[in-house]
């Protein structure tokens, strides 16, 4: 009887919309909050149709640059070979040798992409990631030395271990020594789209050398299932072992273009390869 009442009626039906506009408030208050926390999903994206917003790391890049008189080491003209490659493929996975003043740059052109840096100096890694701590910089340890390249560049034909020909995935190849058997699973479980070979040191004797990054480097290139080829961008040329090794395991016929200290390589996976001997890469 007492819920025929009309007054009783239209405070109930008014109250079912109180709680729904309640509900709803806090619904869009709480979407609205997603998107402020979520600044790099994609979502911003395609909710802000055509105006481009910048991730905060992006700004932070920008931030940085504007305000840091260390600037990458890279020419502008060495830079422009990797960043018109990653203006076409981005977001990508793109693996890079080295933290430095260039790895907030990397970064940012990778926006939405996976962006991995493999560095060999702990104290270094923990400086630049207190930095910015949104980079991710994995230790990795060489197992080689740059007093040992000539050796190992002949005598790693005469080790099946090390021959592209046996197949053997990088993790589990403790025999050859060029080979990166000790990177983080993350590596070996990711199909990179671009390279950047600028470290580790490779400027005195006892310093690890860029020998096993370079062969790693063409190893997972060939091992490539996905659709193209791996870009492969290789630092500091100019110097023998950088250049022997890049003959050796990058091929002079992968080479795309060359700028200043930097050449680029896009090397297609194994199924075209003409090499004739076992151990040959190129
Ligand atoms: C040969 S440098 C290349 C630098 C990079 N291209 C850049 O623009 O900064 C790479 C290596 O040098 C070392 N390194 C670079 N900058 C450093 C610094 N300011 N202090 C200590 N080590 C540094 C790190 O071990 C790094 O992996």
């Amino acid at each position: 009887m007492k819920n025929n009442d009309p007054v009783r009626l239209i405070i109930k039906e008014k109250s079912k919309y109180l709680i729904f506009g309640v509900a709803g408030l806090i619904a869009c208050g709480l979407f609205i909050s997603t998107l402020m926390l979520n600044i790099n999903s994609p979502l911003i994206c395609s909710f802000a149709g055509s105006r481009i917003i910048m991730a905060h790391t992006q700004l932070e890049a920008i931030l940085h640059y504007a305000t840091s008189h260390n600037v990458p080491e890279q020419s502008k003209a060495e830079i422009k070979l990797s960043y018109d490659v990653l203006r076409e493929r981005a977001p990508c996975n793109f693996l890079v040798f080295g933290l430095g003043h260039d790895s907030q740059m990397w970064h940012a052109f990778n926006q939405g992409g996976k962006t991995l840096f493999l560095e060999e100096d702990p104290k270094w890694l923990k400086k630049v990631l207190q930095e910015a701590p949104f980079l991710n910089g994995k230790f990795i340890k060489y197992r080689t030395q740059l007093s040992e390249a000539d050796e190992l560049l002949k005598s790693y034909k005469f080790d099946p271990d090390c021959h592209p020909a046996k197949g053997i995935p990088l993790k589990e190849n403790e025999k050859c020594k060029l080979a990166l058997n000790m990177l983080p699973d993350e590596v070996y479980n990711t199909e990179w789209d671009l390279i950047m070979i600028d470290a580790p040191k490779g400027y005195f004797a006892e310093a690890p050398g860029r020998m096993a990054a370079i062969y790693s480097a063409a190893v997972m290139a060939r091992n490539r299932k996905g659709s193209g080829g791996t870009h492969v961008y290789l630092h500091d040329v100019d110097r023998k072992t950088e250049k022997r090794y890049a003959e050796e395991f990058l091929c002079k016929k992968n080479l795309v273009k060359g700028e200043g200290r930097l050449w680029h390589f896009l090397i297609p996976p194994t199924v075209n390869s003409t090499a004739t001997k076992s151990y040959a890469f190129c």
